[in-house]
């Protein structure tokens, strides 16, 4: 424990504690002390991107990053956290589990006691709420009116100006309430993460493949059984997304999101099948190539 102290104290490895088979986030030294510095002995890469250049370098790497500048043209007028909490528990199409502890899901469908709680309780419990069919919200009147011409639209263009094209990108919900958070897991997407109410700690891996291979990654039957192991503070990339900040999420990277002390909210735009000037980055072709292969693991269309 006296090692664990001191990494605690000199600025690269405060953010965690170990626990058992995992480290643990403090959220008191989150808040207050940043991100760990990156080791020199790994491969560099850029911690925020600001430029429609950078971002064509930086979208098929391994690494997340954050997106600043001309690359997170984003802003909307969403609904005080109570209200949109409230607004998207009572929808059919939400979901909401009990959620995940610093990256191991209890999976429990908790949407029944959920909605019968007080607003101001059901806050402060512990869920994940996730919403994907988001265009529900869209009609005059609702929630997310404008919400297409307003944030996808901008983005979008974005993403045209640098040469790229896509099959599929739609936004979803990501709410959790304090200490709350998600699976350690992979996606099958590129995501942006646009938080927008309270802080997560979104942590990624500095060496994806080191702990995920590609040829591994790329199966259903792998990323089912994915359990989060052992992690030393030095191979955690893990970012602090305050209201306002955007994270890109490398597709097929292993990562878990949690909320800090207060319940947070972020909007995840899913990207498939992205091409630049044609082509895949070299994640998403390996998936592709074994999709084809295999078409029964394919995406389906979950929207
Ligand atoms: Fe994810």
């Amino acid at each position: 424990m006296r090692e664990k102290s001191n990494y605690m104290r000199d600025g690269s490895m405060e953010v965690y504690r170990q626990s058992g088979l995992c480290f643990r986030h403090d959220t008191r030294f989150i808040q207050t002390q940043g991100i760990p510095a990156m080791p020199a002995t790994l491969t560099a890469a850029p911690e925020s991107v600001s430029t429609l250049e950078g971002f064509q370098e930086a979208w098929e790497g391994n690494l997340n990053f954050r997106l600043t500048g001309e690359c997170a043209p984003f802003e909307f007028d969403f609904p005080p956290l109570p209200e949109l909490v409230d607004l998207l528990r009572r929808d059919e199409e939400v979901r909401i589990l009990r959620g995940g502890d610093h990256g191991v899901l209890d999976p429990t469908d908790i949407r029944a006691e959920f909605r019968r709680m007080p607003l101001e309780r059901a806050l402060e419990s512990r869920f994940h709420l996730s919403h994907f069919k988001l265009n529900r919200f869209y009609g005059p009147g609702r929630f997310l009116h404008g919400f297409e011409a307003r944030v996808m639209e901008p983005w979008q263009e974005f993403l045209r100006r640098g040469g790229f094209t896509w099959n599929r990108c739609y936004p979803i919900f990501f709410l959790a309430g304090p200490g709350s958070g998600s699976s350690y897991h992979m996606d099958c997407s590129h995501v942006v993460a646009w938080q927008l109410y309270g802080t997560k700690i979104f942590s990624g891996l500095r060496e994806p493949d080191r702990f995920s291979p590609l040829d591994l990654s790329v199966r259903n039957a792998y990323r089912k059984a994915l359990y989060k192991p052992e992690l030393k503070p030095a191979e955690v990339l893990a970012f602090d997304l305050k209201p306002g900040d955007a994270l890109w999420n490398q597709i097929l990277t292993p990562h878990w999101v949690d909320a800090t002390d207060e319940p947070a909210c972020s909007l995840n735009l899913s990207h498939g099948l992205l091409r630049r000037e044609g082509k895949l980055c070299p994640n998403e072709a390996a998936l592709d190539a074994y999709w084809h292969e295999h078409p029964d693991e394919a995406w389906r269309e979950k929207r």
